[in-house]
């Protein structure tokens, strides 16, 4: 078209007489006018039209446009490149499984609730990862025994997560490890006694429900310490058919005497219970833990000064609702025959390997209905003055090496 038109104006330009030149020029002139006016049109239009989507979409067209628009139309360019890189490689179920990070601005509530889905297909489509043991600290300041628990956990990655609540007020230390420092999840202040410490468990056990892969959830203070090896305690974790959470019936002022008529009729007297804090429970009952709004409120309201939540509301609840899997038992080694309301505490003199051993396998009772004398897998209250003997007999006594 464009060769046509030249070739017609050359010949135009060669043949003679000025009156047709000058009614040529008047075409030329019109014609140039028409053309220009079109292709304003046409970009004016085709403008817009792209605001109204993507703000320009037809990226070719850009060079003709002002800096400023045609940066905009290359990011957009940009970034329809990526999306259909990312629907190259499948991304399946990793983006819903992978655990979210320790630090959240998660409320309370909006934790507990989304912590409390559970899959109604038992069946995981696909590879499942390893299941993991949650050993989630409740603590003040720092882990006392972090040197021994480092060793402990060395050489097991992928089978454990940890969880680590303190006192918000806690500022942390540079010096601490990064298996602990880098594990703190949002905290808020723990009292002795108050229910706000069954809150901080519930706190705890959500955000280690929020990784799929947490199967076994063990609860532990500063003053804990590890009997047995990383693979001893996870088999024993694993392979059992119970959980455990310690609930006895008592008798008596610091039993049945802490009840209150006022918890009838969702606790009755009967299924008042005591208990050891110090779990070591699965999934299930984890999920009912975080789910209760039964009993949980009961506890908040009418057990108050010398009631302890922590020692009635999980062997109360637990019995209840769950009583059938429940061994009745703690994991934990603790010692109250001193009396008084706190158990004894071992400095560095008392970690012995006599006195190890004897924590270890010094007792009878029940796993998965057979008698065994292996029936504690943690022990407190340790003192930190007892680190370095622990540190000393943790090879040969619980087999914790390197
Ligand atoms: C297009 O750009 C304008 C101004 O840069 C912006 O306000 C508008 O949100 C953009 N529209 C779209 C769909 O991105
Ligand atoms: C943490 O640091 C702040 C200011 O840096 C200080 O006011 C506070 O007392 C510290 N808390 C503790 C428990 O040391
Ligand atoms: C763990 O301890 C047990 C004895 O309790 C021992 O048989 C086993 O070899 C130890 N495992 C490792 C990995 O050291
Ligand atoms: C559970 O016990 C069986 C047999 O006693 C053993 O083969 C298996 O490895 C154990 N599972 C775990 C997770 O330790
Ligand atoms: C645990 O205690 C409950 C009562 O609270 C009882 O029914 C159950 O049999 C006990 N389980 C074991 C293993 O002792």
């Amino acid at each position: 078209m464009k060769n046509q038109n030249q070739v017609s104006t050359n010949k135009v330009f060669s043949s003679p007489g000025q009156g047709f030149v000058n009614i040529l020029y008047y075409i030329l002139f019109f014609a140039f006018g028409l053309t220009f006016g079109i292709i304003i049109t046409f970009y004016s239009k085709s403008f817009s039209f792209n605001l109204q989507f993507t703000n320009l979409t037809f990226s070719t067209s850009s060079y003709t446009l002002s800096p400023p628009l045609s940066s905009l139309s290359s990011s957009s360019l940009s970034s329809s490149t990526s999306v259909s890189k990312t629907v190259k490689s499948r991304t399946g179920l990793q983006e819903f499984v992978k655990p979210p990070n320790v630090m959240h601005d998660m409320t309370d509530e909006e934790l507990l609730w989304r912590a409390s889905m559970v899959p109604k297909r038992n069946e995981f489509p696909g590879a499942e990862p390893a299941p993991k043991v949650a050993f989630m600290f409740l603590i003040k300041e720092k882990v006392s025994f972090a040197p021994l628990w480092e060793k402990f956990f060395k050489g097991n990655e992928g089978l454990y997560s940890i969880y680590v609540h303190s006192d918000p007020s806690f500022n942390q230390s540079k010096t601490e490890s990064s298996m602990f420092r880098d594990r703190r999840i949002p905290s808020k202040v723990v009292e002795w006694g108050n229910a706000n410490m069954i809150e901080a468990e519930r706190r705890l056990l959500a955000n280690a429900l929020l990784d799929f892969s947490n199967q076994r959830f063990v609860l532990l203070s500063e003053s804990c310490i590890p009997l047995y090896n990383f693979s001893t305690i996870y088999s024993y974790l694993m392979n059992s058919s119970e959980y455990f959470v310690e609930a006895y019936d008592l008798q008596g002022p610091v039993g049945r005497g802490r009840y209150s008529s006022l918890m009838y009729p969702p606790i009755k007297l009967d299924q008042w219970r005591k208990g050891s804090q110090w779990f070591q429970i699965d999934r299930e009952i984890a999920i009912g833990v975080i789910s209760d709004t039964t009993y949980f409120p009961v506890f908040q309201k009418y057990c108050k000064g010398m009631c302890y939540s922590d020692e009635h509301y999980l062997p109360t609840m637990v019995s209840t609702k769950y009583w059938e899997r429940n061994s009745n038992r703690t994991l934990t080694w603790v010692d109250w025959s001193r009396g008084g309301p706190h158990p004894s505490k071992y400095s560095g003199s008392d970690a012995t390997k006599d006195f190890l051993v004897k924590m270890r396998t010094g007792k009878q009772c029940s796993y998965n209905g057979h008698k065994t004398n292996v029936c504690y897998m943690f022990a407190r209250k340790f003192l930190p003055s007892a680190l370095d003997s622990l540190l000393r007999l943790a090879p040969q006594v619980m087999h914790i090496d390197s």
